[in-house]
């Protein structure tokens, strides 16, 4: 017998960032200001991400790319790397994430690759918490997303390794 199962994802889309509330606009604001630290030579692709933690610090990260290009690390990835590496396994209460490029094109949301998503998840179930992601460019459209697993269905987990 076969089961066809389905998968129901939703989100919250935001005509602009002046619907978000003080502590969200402020935090997708140090996102982006955070795109001038990007180290993206070779894409041209700034991305900033900034960090809410349970002990409300607002941490931030680039992305930080390599001649070799797969030694690069996406924001994501450097932001959690860093959260971590300074605080141990902290709750992070809210990401927000955007970008920049050259030709200053940022009107729509973009959100996390395959990869960073998996460390997300990893993350949340190791200090037990959801992450909320605040995603946008630098004007435009805004989305939020209340849990990150949300984003990456039958993912591989520790469990998997048991
Ligand atoms: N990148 C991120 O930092 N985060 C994402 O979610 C998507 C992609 C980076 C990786 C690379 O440096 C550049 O953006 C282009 O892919």
């Amino acid at each position: 017998m076969s089961e066809l199962k389905e998968y129901k994802f939703s989100y919250r889309e935001l005509e602009n960032d002046s619907l978000l509330n003080k502590e969200d606009f402020l935090l997708l604001s140090k996102a982006r200001t955070a795109t001038e630290k990007a180290y993206a030579p070779y894409s041209n692709f700034f991305v900033g991400a900034a960090a809410l933690l349970a002990n409300k610090e607002i941490i931030t990260a680039t992305n930080q790319e390599n001649a070799s290009f797969p030694a690069g690390i996406c924001a994501e990835r450097t932001l959690l790397s860093t959260i971590t590496s300074l605080y141990g396994a902290i709750a992070i209460d809210t990401i927000a994430i955007s970008y920049n490029k050259q030709d200053g094109n940022s009107d729509r949301p973009v959100s996390p690759c395959g990869i960073c998503r998996q460390s997300l998840i990893e993350y949340e179930s190791r200090v037990k918490q959801p992450i909320r992601l605040i995603l946008a460019g630098m004007q435009g459209k805004v989305i939020i997303i209340d849990d990150v697993p949300a984003l990456l269905p039958l993912n591989f987990s520790a469990d998997d390794l048991l």
